[in-house]
């Protein structure tokens, strides 16, 4: 079964929890972060996760739950590891999900949402703002290519934020009706 849950990805700080919330209460539909998941699943922070079983045991959990969460039954909201749609297959399982959002956030942004905080394990260290422009740099094309709808957050309130989507993903949904019913037509012709 084809699934019509809204998907949230993007570089960490990008908001995508926070306009996932909103846009569930909006939709009034079930909410899930997939970082919260795995932290109840394994029982830990993910940044203890990271430390003590290492970054391909968290993206071997990541794959693990996205395959389990086709199976669900009703519309969500899910928002994503900053991670997720790296590794190919996720990208594909995330389009199975429904409509995938790109966040899209400078690193300026990103740095001034982040600095101070210390739950993220890939930019800690001495230069966080050259690791966010250097992850930035690698992931942007990914992230594009995933994405159905990109909506870009520099300067927006999570309220302005969470409108847009809902538009974009209203129209991405009639596009991909009106897509689906000319196959349908072409394949009785
Ligand atoms: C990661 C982003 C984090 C978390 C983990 C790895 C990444 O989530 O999944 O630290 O690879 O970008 P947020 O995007 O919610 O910060």
């Amino acid at each position: 079964m084809k699934r019509s849950d809204i998907v949230l990805i993007g570089f960490m700080g990008c908001g995508k929890t926070t306009v996932g919330m909103l846009l569930a209460r909006m939709l009034s539909v079930p909410f899930l972060d997939t970082d919260e998941r795995i932290e109840q699943i394994e029982g830990m922070k993910i940044s203890r996760l990271f430390r003590e079983k290492g970054e391909d045991y968290f993206r071997d959990a990541e794959t693990g739950l996205i395959e389990e969460l086709l199976s669900g039954q009703q519309e969500r909201v899910i928002s994503t590891g900053g991670g997720m749609p790296l590794r190919p297959v996720n990208a594909g399982l995330l389009k199975d999900l429904g409509s995938v959002v790109y966040l899209k956030a400078s690193a300026g942004t990103v740095y001034e949402r982040l600095k101070g905080k210390t739950d993220r394990p890939l930019l800690a260290g001495s230069d966080p703002l050259g690791k966010i422009r250097m992850l930035l740099e690698q992931r942007e094309p990914l992230y594009e290519a995933a994405a159905d709808i990109v909506v870009g957050v520099d300067q927006k309130s999570p309220y302005e934020i969470a409108d847009e989507v809902v538009e974009a993903v209203r129209e991405c949904r009639a596009r991909k009706k009106v897509a689906a019913a000319t196959e349908k037509g072409g394949e009785t012709e």
